[in-house]
């Protein structure tokens, strides 16, 4: 069967959806299906396999394959759009629908989701493009709501600084939270549902890094250092994953989501979801089923084989 990769995207996150799409296309290659390289530029414009494709061509593409594995991070891809294109088009697809999408890359609504479920997340309020005056204390994290690989995100502890920390989220996003710090360990938690509905979870990984902020730097410089498996009691390694399989199940996920979480001092808090979580080989998901002995390429395979089924 051909299968479409899908990378690239128009967010902030292109150049990461481009090392994870090689990543997954190199597995999909090994497992011998065929491999269709469909890129969605910076501009939006399509292109296969490096040819250009009009946005008419791009979904006859599609249309050709049995199957299309999307890997955009951020809005305009994760944010349910390239599910909601697959779906117009007829096309089974690896990973979440429209609905987890849009609420996942949403993380005002994740946090009305995760307490609906009993999930705690940081305190927070949300602004918008004029209406930008925050009641919180700091210290407090600014993020733009609907971003990744934390384009946007400022930790601001002098209150000086909060409006320029606004204003820089804005440049990502309409709608800007801001969060209270949390202090505590940073834990993420993989989970992959199958089409049988069994939840599968990944060892707990945790992020140490070095100055105290997963940003976007240390994300993909390779300095920071993950813990797998990361060293907690086994009671709170169940709590998380009841927690990650919880708001797993209530955002709607399908195919493998990344859930992180802070462990505090007063019990485990909920930061984001990641419906289409980063695929390089330096990423985190990768690691975490590593760790409980599914390779990447079995990882890959057991997601195209649920769709294909
Ligand atoms: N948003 C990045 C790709 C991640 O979650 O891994
Ligand atoms: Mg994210």
């Amino acid at each position: 069967p051909r299968i479409a990769v899908v990378g690239g995207g128009e967010s902030s996150e292109h150049d990461v959806s481009l090392a994870s799409a090689a990543s997954v296309r190199r597995a999909v290659d090994a497992l011998r299906f065929d491999v269709v390289d469909l890129t969605i530029g910076r501009d939006g414009h399509w292109s296969e396999n490096g040819e250009p494709r009009t946005f008419g061509q791009a979904i006859d593409v599609l249309q050709s394959c049995s199957a299309a594995f999307p890997v955009l991070h951020g809005p305009r891809g994760e944010d349910g759009t390239i599910a909601a294109l697959l779906e117009l088009a007829g096309v089974p697809y690896v990973g979440s629908g429209v609905r987890a999408g849009a609420v996942a890359m949403d993380k005002w609504t994740t946090k009305l989701v995760a307490a609906a479920v009993g999930v705690a997340t940081a305190r927070g309020e949300l602004l918008e493009r004029g209406r930008t005056t925050t009641t919180m204390a700091t210290p407090v994290v600014v993020k733009p709501v609907a971003s990744g690989s934390s384009f946007g995100v400022s930790l601001v502890d002098d209150p000086a600084l909060l409006k320029s920390a606004i204003d820089e989220a804005l440049r990502f996003d309409d709608r800007v939270l801001v969060e209270q710090l949390l202090v505590g360990r940073e834990i993420d938690i993989a989970v992959l549902g199958r089409a049988d509905g069994t939840r599968r979870v990944g060892a707990p990984l945790e992020i140490v890094v070095r100055d105290g902020l997963f940003d976007l730097e240390t994300k993909y410089d390779g300095s920071a250092d993950f813990r797998v498996p990361a060293a907690l009691p086994p009671e709170t390694v169940t709590q998380l994953e009841r927690a990650a399989v919880a708001v797993y199940d209530a955002v709607g996920c399908a195919g493998v989501a990344r859930v992180d979480f802070f462990v505090t001092a007063n019990g485990i808090v909920l930061n984001e979801v990641n419906t289409m979580p980063g695929m390089t080989d330096l990423s985190q998901v990768p690691r975490m089923f590593a760790a409980v002995g599914v390779s990447y390429v079995e990882l890959v395979n057991t997601l195209i084989d649920d769709v294909l089924a």
